[in-house]
């Protein structure tokens, strides 16, 4: 996994290591399925690397990028005078993926037309070229993927539900990265330090105001758009700390900011978040608007620093004079 850079330490990304795991040794198919950047084919690849496989090649098709009247012969490659321009004998990916993995990236892109002689290669494991007679044999494990939702494009019939059900032996959906913000700052710092050797740079920290505007983001483009996040923060960071602009151009959070009060009044905390509020900012009084190190909020909370900022940011905390209120919008009255 190391040499694939595959970064993460949530429970639900440690899940998708087990599942990985699991899946790689046998050679059923396996469908990868989440939003754009969320890691779709670098999971591909993993278990490929993690299979008995990884000994021969993994070839990968992106059905989006082909147009789709040449799809056939680049699966199933071509005889010599198949078609006008077939002037030698092709191998399609196919065959080129004997004995190891097929990876069909976008497989809902995938011609219904063509839908069929897939399915037929994938049980079967044999299909022609275009334009040849000869039937070929192969042993190839397939991966696809795809960010579309293939259970709808069934139903609406936009899909063929015999392949699906070929594809989909294995399912794997990968979480939004808002839906795991615990590897966040894991993948920020990864990011950080392999953009910084590219770029020469030597930079230790990222600032917790920097840190906690990355963990609270959305990011619909998911570890991609993170990753570009953090290159883009490596080139206008000239010291030893990333520069905040960063993320300057990140739409605020959508909490309300809501100032502390000097106590909180008992009669003001109704929900949970109302506690939740309330003893934070009690602790956080206590240590005089400390967070880190051994003495600080976080610790007495039992929180990792990175957590309590982003749950302050959430519950709109923040002090007057503390520099995490550079998050907010609204004026503390
Ligand atoms: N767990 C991870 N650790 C480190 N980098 C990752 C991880 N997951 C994804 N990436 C990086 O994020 C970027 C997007 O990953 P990838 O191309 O696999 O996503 P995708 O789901 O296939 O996206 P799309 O749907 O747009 O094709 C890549 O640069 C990849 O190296
Ligand atoms: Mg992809």
């Amino acid at each position: 996994m190391a040499a694939l850079d595959l970064i993460g330490s949530s429970a639900k990304f440690r899940a998708l290591l087990d599942n990985i795991d699991m899946v790689a040794s046998v050679d059923s198919a396996v469908l990868i399925q989440g939003e754009t950047g969320t890691g779709k084919e670098v999971i591909a690849r993993a278990i490929h690397e993690a299979s008995p496989r990884r000994k021969n090649r993994l070839v990968a098709l992106n059905c989006a990028a082909i147009p789709s009247t040449l799809l056939e012969s680049e699966l199933f490659g071509y005889e010599k005078g198949a078609f006008t321009g077939a002037v030698a004998q092709t191998v399609g990916r196919f065959q080129a993926a004997d004995r190891g993995t097929l990876f069909l990236d976008e497989i809902g892109d995938l011609p219904l037309e063509l839908q069929p002689k897939l399915l037929r290669a994938l049980q079967e494991k044999q299909f022609e070229r275009l334009g040849g007679g000869d039937t070929l044999h192969v042993d190839v494990r397939v991966v696809a993927a795809t960010n579309q939702d293939l259970g709808r494009m069934v139903q609406e019939r936009k899909f063929r539900a015999d392949l699906y059900y070929r594809l989909n032996v294995f399912p794997m959906t990968l979480p939004p990265l808002r839906e795991r913000r615990d590897d966040i700052p894991l993948l920020a710092e990864h990011f950080l330090q392999k953009f910084a050797k590219q770029q020469g740079k030597v930079i230790g920290t990222i600032p917790d105001e920097v840190m906690a505007a990355l963990e609270h983001h959305d990011w619909p483009g998911n570890i991609r758009e993170l990753q570009n996040a953090i290159e883009r923060g490596v080139i206008m960071t000239t010291g030893p700390f990333l520069s905040r602009q960063t993320t300057e151009h990140l739409p605020r959070g959508e909490a309300a900011p809501v100032c502390v009060p000097a106590s909180a009044d008992p009669a003001s905390i109704k929900t949970l978040a109302d506690a939740e509020r309330a003893h934070i900012s009690a602790t956080l009084r206590e240590t005089n608007w400390v967070i880190g190190g051994p003495h600080g909020a976080a610790a007495q909370l039992g929180l990792p620093r990175t957590t309590l900022i982003a749950k302050m940011q959430r519950l709109g905390i923040f002090s007057e004079t503390s520099r995490i209120r550079r998050w907010s919008a609204a004026p503390c009255a």
